[in-house]
């Protein structure tokens, strides 16, 4: 922690307690800095930017609750410790429930002074460390893995040039998040950041949503239309699930690429384009261009730079920043109370494998948050929302190749081994029921009892 700096802003009107708890905390490394009463403490918010607020309850004029709801107001994010004495505890036990991180209880001893700290510290969401503006750029991604700020530090140094870059990593894992950060960093900012999915336009349509035609360049086609590549133009392109993109197609994002101008259909004209491409796959593109589903040439072109985001079960970290970062989102500006993730059920959720990312990841706190009653959200409810998002949704060729490969075993486990049989059942002949079982390499030997 020491090496980070993180700033704590230390609020009691006794000027000998807070002296003492300042050294403790300086002396693990944390830089800090007091304050006399609430008022100067709002004074001083502005100004030192604390990761974490640490403030005595009773005090004249603005007291601990009323300094958090002046926090809050400024700052939803900012975690905020109570400090109090013995007899208040139950003020303390109501004020946890309006979103008060935690309290102590004087006289506090010094490890669990620390402890309570980095507890906060680990709540403390990017938005305090990531306010000043060199860092907004990636305000919306809610990190602090190494791997992470090794890769958004990577993405920043190639943020200004105009290199493509690819972006990879399993489906939910931010690449389109990625994608606009890097554009924000860029003095392409002004520009559009225009999106495209490759995978979720029909080929016939996409080549004219790329590059635009011409007016009566085909059926249907009435108004001249500018294309993709043109709305991007001073700005960036972000081609989505490339991957996908039909090998025709490929052949004249190429030759764009090349050449810096687009030939809408139906026109001969060519129009220049001054347009950075940033594109994204979950695809395995090697493996693709083995198969001759994707072209080298274009693959190269794509990939001056490629940054890889990990999946979330690699940057564990990052869970409980992210998932109380969904809360807050969740609870929007409700005047509700805040609601809480228990410890418990924080690691239930740093040890859930989330096969799905970051976006299961939300998916699922989403749901807790939904059915929580109290404004503590807890283990039994994360349970159940996580068995209800286990199952990995994949592409439907996948999912029938799946069923497909289930029906048959269980097919020839009733009819033990039997093909006649199955296939009668299957309503297919022998002949393309034995295509079949080969598809899935199934022998049917191995289920005669
Ligand atoms: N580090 C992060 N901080 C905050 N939100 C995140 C983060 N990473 C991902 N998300 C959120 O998770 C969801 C999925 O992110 P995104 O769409 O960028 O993923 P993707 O890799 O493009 O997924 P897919 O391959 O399915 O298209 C989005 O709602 C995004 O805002
Ligand atoms: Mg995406």
């Amino acid at each position: 922690m020491s090496d980070k700096g993180y700033r704590i802003l230390l609020v009691d009107d006794e000027a000998d307690l807070l002296s003492l708890w300042k050294l403790r905390l300086k002396n693990s490394g944390y830089k800090v800095t007091t304050a006399l009463s609430g008022e100067e403490a709002l004074v001083k918010l502005s100004v030192v930017k604390p990761n974490v607020v640490l403030t005595d309850l009773r005090m004249q004029g603005i007291d601990g609750m009323a300094l958090f709801e002046a926090i809050r107001e400024r700052n939803k994010t900012i975690p905020v410790i109570i400090i109090t004495a013995h007899g208040s505890i139950p003020e303390a036990v109501e004020a946890t429930k309006k979103g008060v991180f935690s309290f102590l209880t004087k006289p506090i001893d010094g490890k669990d002074l620390i402890l309570e700290t980095e507890k906060a510290l680990q709540f403390s969401i990017g938005d305090t460390l990531q306010q000043d503006d060199s860092n907004k750029w990636r305000r919306d991604i809610i990190s602090k893995s190494a791997a992470m700020e090794e890769l958004l530090s990577r993405s920043l140094l190639v943020s200004d040039t105009d290199s493509t870059v690819l972006i990879r990593g399993e489906s939910g894992t931010g690449k389109e998040l990625l994608a606009i950060a890097i554009h924000r960093a860029s003095s392409r900012k002004d520009g559009a950041f225009v999106p495209v999915n490759c995978a979720a336009i029909p080929e016939a349509l996409l080549e004219s949503e790329l590059f635009g035609h011409a007016k009566g360049s085909f059926t249907g086609a009435s108004n001249k239309h500018v294309g993709l590549f043109k709305s991007a133009h001073k700005g960036t392109l972000f081609l989505d699930e490339i991957g996908d993109m039909p090998l025709q197609l490929q052949v004249k994002l190429l030759r764009v690429l090349q050449e810096k101008q687009v030939r809408p259909v139906g026109s001969t004209t060519p129009v220049p384009v001054d347009v950075r491409i940033i594109s994204a796959t979950h695809r395995n593109l090697e493996e693709a261009i083995e198969y001759k589903q994707f072209r080298e040439d274009l693959y190269y072109r794509l990939n001056v730079v490629n940054l890889e985001l990990p999946p979330l079960h690699e940057r564990k970290e990052d869970i409980p920043l992210l998932a109380e970062y969904f809360v807050q989102i969740l609870s929007g500006d409700s005047k509700k109370p805040v609601k809480r993730i228990t410890p418990e059920a924080m690691r239930i959720l740093v040890d859930a494998a989330w096969p799905g990312n970051v976006r299961q990841l939300y998916n699922v706190v989403e749901n807790a948050f939904a059915l929580a009653t109290s404004s503590f959200i807890t283990e039994d409810l994360l349970h159940d929302a996580i068995k209800q998002h286990q199952k990995k949704i994949v592409p439907l060729s996948e999912a029938r190749r799946q069923f497909e490969q289930q029906y048959l075993i269980k097919l020839l486990k009733t009819t033990q081994g039997n093909v006649s049989e199955a296939a009668r059942i299957a309503n297919r002949n022998r002949t393309d029921f034995y295509k079949l079982l080969n598809r899935h390499h199934i022998i049917p030997a191995l289920f005669k009892s």
